[in-house]
């Protein structure tokens, strides 16, 4: 759902966009991406190991995937972008949305819906100081919460629902097992150590 409203209500997607979107394997960043392709817009994600990026690729039909792990982010964004960007959707905050907001072409649209290499920061946190780009390319920048949409989750459900049973949509699920394992498993969201939607299952006594 987050993925859904984010892209569509926020990004205002169009076809023939060009959207890059960070957390790219992850839970909303995996449909985010797909939900681009089969509108008709070039993709490009951005993740953590050649294992995700080639995923992204081969399995999910991105256009192009950034390790922001191994690569400089800044020269990653101006091989694969090279006419610039159209729709941001962020996921992660910090360096990479410094980066990204150097490349964004006119009227641009930013979804701020997370900022996961900030949330155990124990300093200041690293605010986008490129952010006068988004005066000269006359762009934007806006947060979004998914429960603001309660009201339409069934109609994405429909759609998604249709898109999965065409096969154009894929949802990939990681799940562990057992409340004792809360800690290591909610740790995986920021080490990276988990695949599509991370979830634990409660087992009954
Ligand atoms: N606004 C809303 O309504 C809403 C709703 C749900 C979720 N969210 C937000 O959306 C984002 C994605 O959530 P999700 O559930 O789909 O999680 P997720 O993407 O499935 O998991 C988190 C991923 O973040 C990446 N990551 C962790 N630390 C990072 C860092 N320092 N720099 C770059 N990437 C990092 C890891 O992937 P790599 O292996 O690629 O590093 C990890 O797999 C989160 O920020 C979450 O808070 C917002």
């Amino acid at each position: 759902m987050t993925a859904y409203f984010g892209i569509l209500e926020v990004g205002k997607l169009k076809e023939g966009d060009v959207v890059l979107v960070s957390g790219a394997a992850g839970a909303v960043g995996s449909i985010v991406g797909q939900i681009a392709e089969i509108k008709g817009c070039r993709v490009v994600g951005i993740a953590g190991g050649k294992e995700k990026c080639d995923y992204l690729v081969n399995t999910l039909g991105f256009d192009a995937a950034i390790d922001y792990k191994s690569e400089n982010i800044y020269s990653a964004l101006k091989a694969n972008c090279p006419k610039g960007i159209d729709v941001y959707f962020d996921n992660v905050g910090g360096e990479i949305l410094n980066a990204a907001l150097t490349k964004l072409r006119m009227h641009a649209r930013i979804v701020i819906c997370g900022a996961i290499s900030q949330y155990n920061s124990t300093t200041k946190v690293q605010g986008p100081s490129n952010y006068m780009s988004l005066l000269v390319k006359r762009a934007s920048m806006q947060g979004m919460v998914v429960m603001d949409y309660a009201k339409d989750y069934a109609t994405a459900a429909k759609q998604m629902g249709q898109w999965m049973y065409e096969g154009k949509l894929t949802s990939t699920e990681d799940i562990y097992e057992g409340i004792e394992n809360f800690p290591e498993t909610f740790y995986r969201l920021f080490n990276g150590d988990k695949r599509g939607k991370l979830i634990l299952k409660v087992l009954e006594e």
